[in-house]
């Protein structure tokens, strides 16, 4: 089989022959890889940035996908820390980190949302008492997984959204994914009144919205929680600790850790069935597996999704 080989942590994805996988233990399973999600985490995992990754190479990169296993089921299966990701025409999964997805799916659609669109999800459903009719605004809103916050805090009930972005244009899309108001950060002291905060910037944008927010809020001591979800901006942020006295203030943080991976995959299914009945947009791009060293740096707004090509011996006549 062919897989996208990672040899160091500066090194490019190569595509190559690779070994066929063999299960370690009784839980896991070979599965044909369909579709697989290029995410800022398959990235990070891969030159080993992130928090979570082991670090060691050769390795195999992605994170999660969308792949079939051997009784034909499509399943969606968020990876453990491991040397062989998706980025494979097969891999290993432990079936209890996947949910078998409905008949007539697109995978490629599924693995291009879920990663961005877990952020918000898990977010407001597992990190904060969020309810129906709060107001949410959302910092950095024009990526993949800010357009999706926008679109979820909306499916959640939100009463008001507020997107946060620094291009206008793009901005401006998003009034028809939801958006009820669209700013920028110099303009954020207008937008104080909010209930939560979605920030996937942080770094010294998100102290100076934060400080320009708590400032403005009409009424301080009406509880604001800030959840930190991305790091677009930078990986520390100045806050000031005044922000943290003055006001009704509560920081916390979504992702791998702060979310036990069992709250992740019990939101799987739901979110799974709200892709694919349209109700959140999704924009993806397929590349062929074989063309995973061009991807892997191309800069583009859509998610990008690498698609293994079949083996002669699986194709249809
Ligand atoms: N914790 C979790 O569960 C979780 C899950 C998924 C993603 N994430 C994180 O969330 C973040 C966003 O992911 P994504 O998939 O949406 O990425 P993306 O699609 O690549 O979007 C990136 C967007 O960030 C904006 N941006 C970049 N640098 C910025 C800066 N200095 N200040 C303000 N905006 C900036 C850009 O918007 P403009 O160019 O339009 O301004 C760009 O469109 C990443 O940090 C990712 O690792 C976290």
């Amino acid at each position: 089989m062919h897989a996208a080989v990672i040899s160091a942590a500066d090194a490019p994805p190569v595509y190559r022959d690779h070994p066929y996988p063999a299960p370690r233990h009784g839980d896991e399973m070979v599965v044909e890889v369909l579709a697989a999600g290029l995410h800022h985490l398959t990235r990070a995992k891969a030159n080993g940035s992130h928090y979570s990754s082991s670090g060691g190479y050769p390795l195999v990169p992605g994170v999660d996908g969308v792949v079939r296993d051997q009784e034909g089921n499509l399943r969606y299966v968020a990876l453990d820390d491991t040397p062989l990701g998706t980025f494979a025409d097969r891999t290993l999964i432990d079936p209890h980190r996947s949910v078998i997805l409905p008949d007539g799916i697109d995978p490629v659609k599924i693995a291009a949302a879920m990663n961005p669109a877990m952020s918000s999800w898990v977010a407001l459903r597992r990190r904060v008492d969020f309810h129906a009719g709060q107001r949410v605004l959302v910092l950095g809103a024009t990526g993949n997984a800010g357009r999706m916050a926008v679109q979820i805090a909306k499916l959640f009930g939100a009463g008001q959204v507020i997107a946060v972005g620094r291009d206008t244009t793009r901005l401006k899309a998003l009034s028809a994914l939801g958006a009820d108001e669209t700013i920028t950060f110099d303009q954020i002291g207008h937008a104080a009144d909010v209930d939560v905060v979605i920030d996937y910037v942080w770094g010294e944008p998100a102290a100076d919205a934060m400080m320009a927010m708590l400032t403005a809020r009409s009424d301080r001591t009406a509880p604001l929680a800030w959840i930190q979800i991305g790091s677009l901006a930078g990986q520390t942020a100045p806050v000031p600790s005044v922000a943290l006295r003055s006001a009704r203030l509560q920081i916390v943080g979504s992702g791998i850790g702060s979310v036990p991976a069992r709250d992740f995959l019990a939101e799987l299914p739901e979110l799974a069935s709200a892709v694919a009945a349209g109700a959140i947009d999704v924009r993806a791009r397929t590349v062929p597996l074989a063309q995973v060293a061009q991807a892997w740096t191309a800069e583009t707004d859509d998610r990008i999704v690498v698609v293994p090509q079949p083996s002669p011996s699986r194709r249809k006549p």
